[in-house]
């Protein structure tokens, strides 16, 4: 049985963005074939900023960073001047230290201190709230006599008939129906309720579940209206779509387009989009070497060196594997299981024929292994940064020694 779900057959189209991440990861074995190693291409990422923020004038875009922690990812980012998203103190941190301006982030999270929270909001953070606890520390940590500000609160799913009620989608952020306790207990502070803000779903590869999460949202925010402390200026829908190569550029416009509509005409408040796995999923690949070729009935199953403790994805995730040497003339694509040195598949395609030794790029790696790889059995692998064609940076993983190093081998 698979471990992932099987990625559908894809064409390999030309100009495509499976093309494009295997032209990116020849260039990269022109100077090395050193195997598996991981290519980002940063202007991707770039190129992805454009294409949301393009499809309706009052879309903010922020990268929600817990996808991929690589500075140079976050640096592409910035020079877009899209903002990012941070889930936690550490993030945060990392955020600032990136540089970026706290106009420009947005700061989500749970069970936070009122002093860090205040600490946000006074620099002009836009900080979603999660709890009435956040809410009260925070009020308490700020105290009476200080400037005026805005905090957003996130909802959650419980009463918008999501079903995944009981998962974390329906606890984390407050019922919709609670935000009236908020503006009530705003009332008299110096701070307003300036943004909603949801994240309800992962993977989707359309907008369909977010129109409707919105439409049963905006209803409910009614008694707010007119509330002295509401000024709602922003609406932000998270994250939760697939990657840019499964989405594909023109379903990915109709979804941020009809998102930010009607979130425009019905508040004339901005869009907030968190993107994470759309951003930077299909801007990283592996590359990665066929160590041996068996059948398994009538199936042809190949086995890879890269391996599942960096590949380890967020549910849902959908890997496609394609060989670099491009299709001979007449040569026709054949369904292969692709398995990683740990004998875990990683997914299911068509390629064109393999032998061992052949070259692959391990495509739409880039969301979530990062953060999640594990220093077991293999090294990680060498990670390299693409910009305007050339590596532009190259974060080494250090062998076995950094392996060691994690599980308190300090001697030999
Ligand atoms: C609040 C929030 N926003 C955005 C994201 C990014 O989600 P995705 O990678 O699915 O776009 C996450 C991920 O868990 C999240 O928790």
């Amino acid at each position: 049985m698979s471990l992932f779900p099987l990625a559908t057959d894809l064409p390999m189209e030309s100009g495509g963005p499976a093309e494009r991440a295997l032209r990116q990861l020849r260039r990269v074995t022109s100077s090395s074939t050193a195997t598996p190693s991981a290519v980002v291409d940063l202007d991707r990422i770039a190129d992805g900023v454009g294409l949301a923020r393009e499809a309706h004038s009052r879309i903010v875009v922020t990268y929600a960073m817990k996808a991929s922690y690589h500075r140079p990812v976050l640096d592409a980012v910035r020079a877009t001047g899209a903002g990012v998203s941070a889930f936690s103190e550490l993030e945060m941190d990392l955020a600032r230290t990136a540089g970026f301006a706290s106009s420009d982030i947005v700061y989500n999270g749970v069970g936070r201190d009122g002093a860090a929270l205040a600490a946000a909001v006074d620099a002009g953070v836009t900080v979603n709230l999660e709890s009435l606890a956040e809410l009260h520390g925070l009020l308490h940590a700020r105290g009476a006599g200080s400037p005026p500000g805005r905090i957003g609160f996130r909802v959650n799913s419980s009463v918008l008939g999501g079903s995944d009620a009981l998962g974390k989608y329906g606890v984390l952020g407050l019922p919709v129906d609670h935000l009236l306790t908020v503006a009530d207990t705003l009332r008299g502070s110096s701070l307003v309720l300036g943004g909603i803000s949801f994240h309800h779903f992962a993977n989707r590869l359309n907008g369909a579940d977010h129109l409707d999460a919105l439409e049963r949202l905006l209803p409910e925010l009614a008694p707010l209206s007119g509330h002295p402390a509401v000024a709602l200026d922003y609406i932000d829908v998270g994250g939760g779509w697939a990657s840019r190569m499964e989405m594909d550029d023109e379903n990915a416009t109709e979804t941020f387009l009809a998102l930010a509509g009607r979130i425009d005409a019905a508040f004339d408040c901005t869009t907030i989009l968190e993107l994470g796995r759309f951003l930077v999923a299909d801007a990283e690949a592996l590359l990665s070497r066929v160590v041996d070729v068996r059948a398994d009935g009538s199936t042809v199953v190949a086995i890879l060196d890269a391996t599942t403790n960096y590949l380890i994805p967020a549910p849902g995730h959908r890997f496609r594997v394609e060989r670099l040497e491009p299709l001979a003339g007449g040569e026709t694509r054949t369904p292969v299981r692709f398995v990683d040195r740990m004998g875990s598949t990683i997914c299911e395609n068509a390629c064109g024929s393999l032998r061992p030794g052949a070259l692959v790029g391990v495509l739409n790696a880039g969301a979530y292994a990062g953060v999640m790889k594990e220093h077991f059995v293999y090294p990680l692998p060498d990670t390299s940064y693409v910009r305007d064609d050339m590596v532009v940076a190259i974060s080494p993983a250090d062998g076995e020694e950094a392996v060691r190093a994690h599980h308190h081998w300090s001697e030999r």
